[in-house]
């Protein structure tokens, strides 16, 4: 049945190509296999890439369409809990732990098979109140985070590839950005952070996740910092994770994010595109549809031909469940599938960049 789907989704390719407007013609539901677009993870596993994922939600979780994409190892080779594994809900009051809604994301992966990357252990948003308003001093705060993290990592040991340690700990500029753990711990929360991490599992893969660190500049420097401070001290870290929340026509030349991953791989750990989407000013067009899928496509051609980026993950896949609307207003459109489960040509320019066809 994968095999089938596969080779009508070429087809359908190939199609699209010869027919340029619109670029996928009669899409039809890609619950339904026969009709599946292309099986993007397996694409590229033999384009060398470890995986093609998604970020999946809790409440998808109940929709029987979305979640035979979801869990479809073919399609989709990775998981990442779009929230579940949280602060806010992993640990709601002090040493009450919960990992309820991460878990129902969790179980459904690997029940399928599939790799999980785990999100996110320290970020300055999504904390519970408690944390936020207890003015901790700085010993209490020290030990309050590497509870968390104790508890988090072991609970979840053996069940992630990789673990986003710290995320978004950097302003624009590349110094670090002001929250909680930064004003009551000072910068070190952050090899504390990754300290706790590898001690709870030594086997995880240790990133640190960040947006705008897609190409060259003084925030993908602060990243690099954050990875260089880490190793004078000796302390594990595995990864960079760029987010790339990409704008449709203003993305990052592929160029650049070629000679980004190589800065990052030069210290010696990995990269992965973690949160890869593309959106689009509204009222979407013909034009805009299709400046989205060259933007998707140079990302993952650029992971493709860098042999130390270990996959892509896309930040959803389907727009109803895609965070861009309620935080860019006015933008949108920016997954693979539309509102009817219609793959865009998006998908197809991704299909063909793993099967090295362009
Ligand atoms: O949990 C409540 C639920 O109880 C309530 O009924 C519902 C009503 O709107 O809201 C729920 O909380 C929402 C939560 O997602 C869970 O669905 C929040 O309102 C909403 O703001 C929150 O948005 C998430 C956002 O992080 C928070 O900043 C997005 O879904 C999630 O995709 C997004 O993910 C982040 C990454 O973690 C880090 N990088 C950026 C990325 C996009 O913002």
């Amino acid at each position: 049945m994968r095999s089938l789907s596969l080779a009508v989704g070429v087809s359908l390719l190939q199609l699209a190509c010869a027919f340029p407007a619109p670029p996928w013609p009669n899409t039809t539901a890609v619950g339904d296999a026969k009709a599946g677009p292309a099986d993007l993870n397996d694409l590229a596993k033999k384009a060398g890439k470890m995986y093609f994922g998604t970020a999946v939600d809790n409440p998808q979780l109940d929709d029987k369409q979305y979640t035979d994409i979801a869990f479809n190892k073919a399609v989709f080779g990775q998981v990442t809990p779009a929230n579940g594994q949280k602060y806010m809900y992993t640990e709601r009051s002090r040493g009450t732990y919960s990992f309820v809604e991460g878990d129902a994301v969790v179980d459904k992966a690997t029940a399928a098979g599939q790799l999980l990357r785990c999100h996110a252990l320290l970020w300055y948003q999504q904390l519970p109140n408690w944390l936020t308003t207890g003015n901790f001093d700085n010993a209490t705060l020290i030990t309050i985070v590497q509870e968390h993290i104790t508890a988090e990592v072991q609970h979840y040991k053996g069940k992630c590839y990789a673990w986003d340690v710290v995320n978004e700990a950097l302003n624009e500029d590349g110094t670090m950005r002001k929250n909680v753990f930064l004003d009551t711990i000072g910068p070190s929360y952050i090899p504390i952070a990754f300290a706790a991490a590898a001690a709870a599992d030594p086997d995880v893969k240790l990133y640190y996740n960040d947006y705008n660190i897609e190409n060259p500049g003084a925030k993908s420097t602060g990243a690099a910092n954050i990875v260089k401070d880490l190793q004078a001290r000796k302390i594990k870290v595995d990864g960079v994770g760029m987010q790339a929340h990409f704008i449709a026509g203003s993305s990052p030349s592929y160029d650049s994010q070629l000679q980004n991953m190589k800065n990052f791989i030069a210290l010696g750990v990995e990269v992965a595109y973690t949160e890869l989407d593309v959106r689009i000013t509204l009222p979407n067009s013909a034009e805009k549809t299709q400046q989205q899928a060259t933007d998707y496509a140079n990302a993952v051609k650029a992971c493709v031909v860098t042999e130390k980026c270990v996959g892509i993950t896309v930040w959803d896949f389907w727009d109803p469940a895609s965070w861009v609307p309620s935080t860019f207003k006015g933008t949108g459109d920016a997954t693979l599938f539309s509102a009817g489960f219609e793959a865009k040509p998006a998908v197809a320019s991704i299909a063909q960049v793993l099967q090295g066809t362009t």
